[in-house]
């Protein structure tokens, strides 16, 4: 993207949720407002914190939140309790930070613009109306699991939620195809905290000025639509933001600058030894935990489909009987007899595993940004989603865009066979059909953040939107 002038004295301030999927999407976006001008501070929790020195085009300002937890122990954390202990305890050194950062602007003959928070952030609503600030919410996941937050109050008064055993097959006939099994729940003994959590974000998207959301008219139009005329607010659809390249400072926007872990290279030149389309990609995200049980079914799955595979265990993300295992419990002699055919990472850089030519399927939990990413990319997806959004997410995938296949039920070894073969062998005509589609939709994103394109357009009224905001 061309580096416009720096408009002098509009400075924008960003918020993001300390969360690997949360955060790259707002680095990037930042990137994406720096490029159009714009001077960006980033105010950001200590808990997660990004690396400042990736972005020594920005102003960081950390915030203390108390939370001591390290990052890469963030998935033993109960996500809710994280989620409301920070939209409480933000609250104070946010407002204090933001009046500071206003104060210095003004000093300095700098307006500050807006305030851009995550949407979990609801909190950051309350302050910047104190403010009189105006507050865009960026919703970093899709659309189309937005609509059955919306929903919620309806789908319980309608008995879908809480979900019975006995209706997880069923339609939800008010959303299809979403079934009742793939209703964006996640696994709490707080169920009403859980409702009251997206309440707020509901409510607090809907009191903002504007939504900025990691998607584009052609994959997600008709959410898009039904949410514009619940909210009645201005929406940006800008996505994919990481597919915009910068002319400034390229390092900032790539993909490990925003990366909390560190990611382990070498798989790159693993993957140069192989055929195009031949390697599944094996990956669940920054947050999801498996039980050492299906651990060992995905490992057996994957050793006797005969492909080679590379995997991603996280550190903690086996967990059995309640405990993180330190170290991924395969079985003795599991390794060795694979004969190089598997490569373990503890972290990749995805975004470039996604685009190798090697790579010929993903399977994911369907994070919003893995299932952009893949997308991108063209490459089909075996979709195991955990809670939430990954859910409505894996649906849309299998069942209305038709880019890849789901389990259904639980994780056997046989299954993992014949989903892999299905998609990556190109004698199955399924495979081929989504493996078409898959690459029709990554070019329609391609058209999108292109000159002319959907997003580039909406970007560019979101710029005209931002310069109305009155000193
Ligand atoms: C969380 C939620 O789980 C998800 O449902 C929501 O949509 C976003 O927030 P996460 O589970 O981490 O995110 O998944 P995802 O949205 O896919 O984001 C993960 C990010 O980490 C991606 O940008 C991916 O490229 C990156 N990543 C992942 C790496 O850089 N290396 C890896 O090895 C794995």
């Amino acid at each position: 993207m061309r580096m416009e002038k720096q408009r002098k004295g509009v400075r924008l301030v960003l918020l993001p949720l300390p969360f690997q999927g949360h955060i790259n999407p707002m680095l990037h976006l930042a990137n994406i407002l720096y490029s159009k001008g714009f001077s960006i501070t980033i105010i950001h929790t200590t808990f997660n914190s990004p690396n400042p020195l990736n972005y020594p085009h920005f102003t960081f300002c950390p915030i203390q939140d108390g939370i001591t937890t390290q990052s890469d122990d963030s998935s033993s954390l109960n996500l809710l309790h994280l989620i409301i202990l920070l939209n409480i305890r933000c609250v104070t050194p946010f407002r204090d930070t933001l009046a500071k950062v206003i104060s210095d602007a003004r000093d300095n003959k700098e307006h500050v613009a807006c305030l851009v928070s995550d949407g979990l952030f609801y909190f950051t609503q309350g302050v910047s109306n104190t403010f009189e600030l105006p507050r865009i919410a960026l919703r970093e996941g899709g659309a189309s699991s937005f609509v059955p937050f919306v929903l919620f109050p309806l789908l319980i008064e309608r008995g879908y939620i809480p979900i019975q055993d006995s209706q997880l097959e069923e339609t939800v006939t008010e959303i299809p195809p979403l079934k009742v099994k793939d209703l964006p729940l996640i696994d709490t003994k707080e169920p009403e905290k859980y409702y009251k959590e997206l309440s707020n974000l509901v409510e607090g998207t809907k009191a903002s000025c504007g939504v900025i959301w990691n998607s584009f008219e052609d994959l997600e139009s008709s959410p898009l639509s039904y949410l514009r005329q619940e909210f009645q607010i201005p929406f940006f659809p800008i996505g994919p933001f990481h597919k915009y390249s910068f002319s400034h400072s390229p390092s900032s926007s790539s993909s490990s600058s925003s990366s909390l872990l560190t990611q382990d290279q070498s798989c790159i030149s693993w993957l140069d030894r192989h055929k195009p389309n031949s390697v599944i990609y094996v990956s669940f995200g920054s947050l999801a935990a498996i039980t050492a049980a299906k651990f060992l079914e995905i490992a057996w799955g994957l050793a006797s489909s005969m492909h080679p595979f590379l995997w991603v265990i996280r550190k903690g993300m086996v967990i059995d009987d309640g405990k993180e295992c330190l170290d991924p419990p395969f079985p003795a002699g599991f390794i060795d007899n694979l004969q190089g055919r598997g490569y373990i990472v503890k972290w990749a850089p995805q975004q470039e595993v996604l685009a190798h030519k090697a790579v010929g399927a993903f399977w994911t939990h369907c994070g919003w940004n893995s299932t952009l990413e893949s997308i991108c990319e063209g490459v089909p997806m075996i979709c195991m989603p955990f809670f939430t959004d990954q859910k409505v997410n894996a649906r849309y995938v299998s069942s209305v865009w038709k880019i890849g296949v789901q389990f259904e039920g639980e994780v056997k070894r046989e299954e993992v066979v014949k989903m892999i073969r299905g998609l990556i062998e190109g004698n199955n005509k399924e495979g081929s059909q989504i493996r078409e589609r898959v690459l029709d939709l990554k070019e329609k994103a391609r058209v999108s953040w292109n000159h002319g394109g959907s997003s580039y357009t909406y970007l560019d009224a979101l710029v005209n939107f931002i310069l109305s905001f009155e000193p």
